[in-house]
């Protein structure tokens, strides 16, 4: 199909800041995979925000590729969408020192992400660490881009995209940019820690029995969910229990995720049978869905020619449509060429 009579374009980033989990998986990345059949999809590999915290640099080589070839691995389609390293599309950074004018201090101020990256070492951490919600606006805007999937720990970062494109709009008086909406799936909005079901999963937790990697062999998820914290009850006889045992909850929506299945019908399922008995199918259901992707993901990561081409190509297609936009955007805040 022509990519042209698409209604919308789709924008989403992941870091490759090493080490993809179940949450990047269940939360992100599996959520892009049918958006390409129905907008034209742009998929990036975020190196520019990796940096805002330290990255080795040989690391962040490795760490794109493992991403290049999650997305790939996942079902995503390098035909259909563009799939890109957003350090090689010179006019996200470009355009964002423009939204660097425009955003104001107290919106920035007021992102959490910042809060907890930098704790109590504000004075300490990057300014790139401080501004990263202004690339990741631009990121968005330089496509255009009306509809965004992400986890909901983004949500804040999109609201601040939505203001940046309605200051923008009206500061110049021109419908420049459309208002993009974000695409945060439910049923696996925030996928938690597997030794606290209070606590996201994350690449920064210290314990990583906390969280199952893309690249766990079936033995290390087995092990992983068999120690996944439960409590010492069976499961309850009522839903409205579980609000209460936030780790029960999690097992259950992670199955739910990877099963494509609703919530309430797994919930139905387990209602007071023993943990073992969730925890026991858990682990088939989370083999079943991460061993394809791993195999995939290995194989791919043996031909680094071949995705080295994949992300080459795509940041050229990726380029073709950012060089548009900001032209618009010289054009009317009188940036362009005097000639
Ligand atoms: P991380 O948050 O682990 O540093 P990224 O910032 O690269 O990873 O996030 C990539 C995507 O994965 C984002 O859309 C984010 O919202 C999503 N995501 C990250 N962790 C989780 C989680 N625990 N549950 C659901 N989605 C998540
Ligand atoms: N900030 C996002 C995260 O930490 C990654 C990201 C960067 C992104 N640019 C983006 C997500 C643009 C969506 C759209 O997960």
């Amino acid at each position: 199909m022509n990519k042209n009579f698409f209604s919308g374009r789709v924008l989403s980033g992941v870091q490759p800041t090493g080490g993809l989990h179940l949450g990047n998986y269940l939360g992100a990345i599996k959520n892009f995979v049918p958006l390409q059949e129905k907008f034209q999809s742009l998929f990036c590999v975020v190196d520019l925000h990796a940096i805002t915290v330290w990255q080795d640099p040989k690391d962040l080589i490795a760490n794109k590729c493992e991403v290049a070839a999650a997305f790939i691995a996942s079902g995503i389609d390098p035909k259909k969408s563009i799939i890109f390293n957003q350090s090689q599309v010179p006019e996200h950074t470009q355009l964002a020192w423009v939204l660097n004018c425009i955003a104001r201090m107290g919106w920035l101020n007021r992102m959490t992400q910042f809060k907890d990256k930098a704790g109590k070492n504000k004075e300490k951490v990057s300014v790139g660490l401080y501004t990263y919600p202004i690339l990741m606006a631009s990121d968005i805007m330089i496509y255009k881009a009306t509809h965004v999937p992400v986890g909901e720990d983004q949500k804040q970062h999109l609201e601040l995209t939505r203001d940046i494109v309605q200051k923008f709009n009206n500061d110049f008086k021109k419908e420049v940019f459309p208002m993009p909406e974000p695409i945060i799936m439910k049923s696996a909005a925030r996928i938690m820690s597997l030794r606290d079901g209070t606590k996201k999963m994350s690449k920064s937790d210290i314990s990583e029995y906390s969280r199952i990697m893309l690249t766990d062999n079936n033995d290390e998820i087995a092990k992983k969910i068999k120690k996944a914290k439960t409590d010492a009850m069976p499961l309850p006889e009522n839903i409205e229990e579980l609000e209460n045992m936030p780790e029960a909850k999690n097992l259950l929506t992670i199955y739910s995720a990877c099963e494509n299945k609703n919530f309430d019908e797994v919930f139905l399922k387990y209602q007071n049978r023993n943990f073992s008995d969730l925890k026991e199918d858990l682990i088939e259901v989370v083999i079943n869905k991460l061993s394809p992707i791993r195999e995939e993901m290995i194989k791919l990561l043996d031909n680094h020619d071949y995705l080295q081409g994949i992300l080459d190509s795509g940041s050229l297609d990726a380029q073709k449509i950012a060089k548009k936009v900001l032209k618009e955007v010289y054009d009317v805040t009188g940036l362009n060429s005097v000639s």
